[in-house]
C-alpha cells in the first residue's frame, strides 16, 4: 500500500448513494447509503459477490445510472447532474466495447483532440500494444482487444478511472500478465482509479485500499492487508482469503476462546499438522496447489483447514492438530470482529 494515500486531496468523493430497481417479482434491489472517499491517484478496488451492486455503484460513478440519494465528485467538483461525457472518467468494461471494423489506432484515438499521435503511441506503449495499432478490432485475440481497450481509456487521459472486471474474460496466464502491467500503469500514480472485482488476489494486488460490498452496502474498507488480517465481521472473514477462512462455535475452544466471542476464525496457516496437537481429526480431502498444499481434516467440532508445511497426510488418515492461538479471530453474536481479540 502506498502509504501516502491518506494524506493526498480526495479525487472522488461519494456521499450517501442510494439506489433501488424493482423487478417483475417486485423484489428490490439497494446500493444504501454508500459513501467513500478515494485519494487522488489510488487505486481503490470494489470486491464483492455477484450481485452485491459493484457495476451499479461504478456505472452512477460514470454518470451511466443516476443514483435515488446522494452525491458524486470528481476532484471537489460535484457532477451528480452532469451527464457521462462531461464527467471526463474512462471507463473499461469486461466486456470491450471497440468499433470493430476500426483499427487498434483508430479506437484508442477515438475521442481525443485530433493528431495526438504521441497520445495513442504512449498509451499504445503502456499497454503493449504499439505492433497491433494497424490491424482491425475484429482481427484480435480477445486477450488483444482487452488491452487495446484499456490503452483507449488511458489515452483520454481520464480524471477518473473505472475498470469493472476489466481481466475476467482473460485467460489465467494472460490475466495474470495483464496484471502486472496493469499494476505497473496504476502504480505510477496519475489515475485515480476504482477497479471492480470479485477475483480478491486481484483485490489484494492492485488496491491501495479494497472495499468489501455485499448486499448494496460497504461492510469493510480498509488496505488489502486490514481486510485480510482483521476482516471486520464474519461475511468478510469468510468471503477474503483462500482457502476460505474456517469458522467455528467458539463454545468449542474451552478457555482458548476470548470472553464475548460466538465464533472462531481460523485461516489455514494457523492450523498446524504435529503428532503432538492439542485437537485430532481426520483428513476429508488435500488440496495440492503446486507452491502450496492443504489438507481439510474434519474434526468433531467442525472442518479445519491446514496449511500443509511438510509431507501430505494419505485420505482418511487420523492426525492431530495444532491451533496457534495468536492467529486466531473471533467474533461476537452479531458477527462482528471482536476488537480486543486484536493480536498483531
Ligand atoms: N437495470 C436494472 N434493473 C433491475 N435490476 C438491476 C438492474 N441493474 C442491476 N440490477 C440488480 O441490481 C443488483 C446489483 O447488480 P450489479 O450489476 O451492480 O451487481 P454486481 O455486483 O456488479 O454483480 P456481478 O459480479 O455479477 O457483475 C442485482 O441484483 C441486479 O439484478
Ligand atoms: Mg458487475
Amino acid at each position: 500500500m502506498r502509504a501516502d494515500v491518506a494524506r493526498r486531496a480526495v479525487g472522488l468523493r461519494l456521499a450517501g448513494i442510494g439506489r433501488t430497481f424493482h423487478n417483475e417479482r417486485a423484489q428490490s434491489f439497494a446500493l444504501r447509503d454508500v459513501s467513500l472517499d478515494v485519494a487522488r491517484h489510488e487505486c481503490l478496488v470494489i470486491l464483492g459477490p455477484s450481485g452485491s451492486g459493484k457495476t451499479t455503484l461504478l456505472r452512477i460513478v460514470a454518470g451511466l445510472e443516476r443514483p435515488e440519494a446522494g452525491t458524486v465528485s470528481f476532484d471537489g467538483r460535484d457532477v451528480t447532474a452532469e451527464p457521462p461525457e462531461r464527467r471526463g472518467a474512462g471507463v473499461v468494461f469486461a466486456e470491450d466495447a471497440l468499433f470493430p471494423h476500426m483499427s487498434a489506432f483508430e479506437n484508442i484515438a477515438y475521442g481525443i483532440p485530433r493528431g495526438d499521435r504521441e497520445r495513442v503511441r504512449a498509451a499504445a506503449a503502456s499497454m503493449h500494444v504499439e505492433h497491433l495499432l494497424e490491424r482491425r478490432a475484429n482481427t484480435l485475440s480477445g486477450g488483444e482487444r482487452q488491452r487495446v481497450a484499456l490503452a483507449r481509456a488511458l489515452a483520454l487521459e481520464p480524471v477518473i478511472l473505472l475498470l469493472d472486471e476489466p481481466l475476467a474474460r482473460l485467460d489465467a496466464p494472460l490475466r495474470l500478465a495483464l496484471r502486472l502491467e496493469l499494476m505497473s500503469v496504476l502504480r505510477g500514480g496519475s489515475y485515480t482509479t476504482v477497479l471492480v472485482t470479485h477475483d480478491q488476489s486481484e483485490a489484494m494486488a492492485l488496491g491501495d485500499r479494497i472495499a468489501v460490498m455485499r448486499e448494496g452496502r460497504i461492510e469493510q474498507l480498509g488496505s488489502p492487508r486490514d481486510v485480510y488480517d482483521r476482516p471486520a465481521n464474519l461475511f468478510v472473514a469468510s468471503f477474503v482469503g483462500a482457502p476460505a477462512m474456517a469458522l467455528l462455535a467458539a463454545a468449542s475452544f474451552g478457555s482458548l476462546a476470548p470472553p464475548g466471542a460466538e465464533t472462531i476464525g481460523l485461516r489455514a496457516d494457523a492450523v498446524l499438522l504435529s503428532a503432538s496437537g492439542e485437537s485430532a481429526g481426520r483428513v476429508r480431502a488435500v488440496e495440492d496447489l503446486g507452491a502450496e498444499a492443504y489438507a481439510y481434516v474434519e474434526t468433531p467440532n467442525g472442518t479445519l483447514v491446514s496449511r500443509l508445511t511438510g509431507p501430505a497426510p494419505g485420505l482418511g488418515e487420523n492426525v492431530r492438530l495444532h491451533i496457534d492461538a495468536a492467529k486466531m479471530h473471533s467474533f461476537d453474536a452479531e458477527g462482528r470482529r471482536l476488537a480486543h481479540a486484536e493480536r498483531a
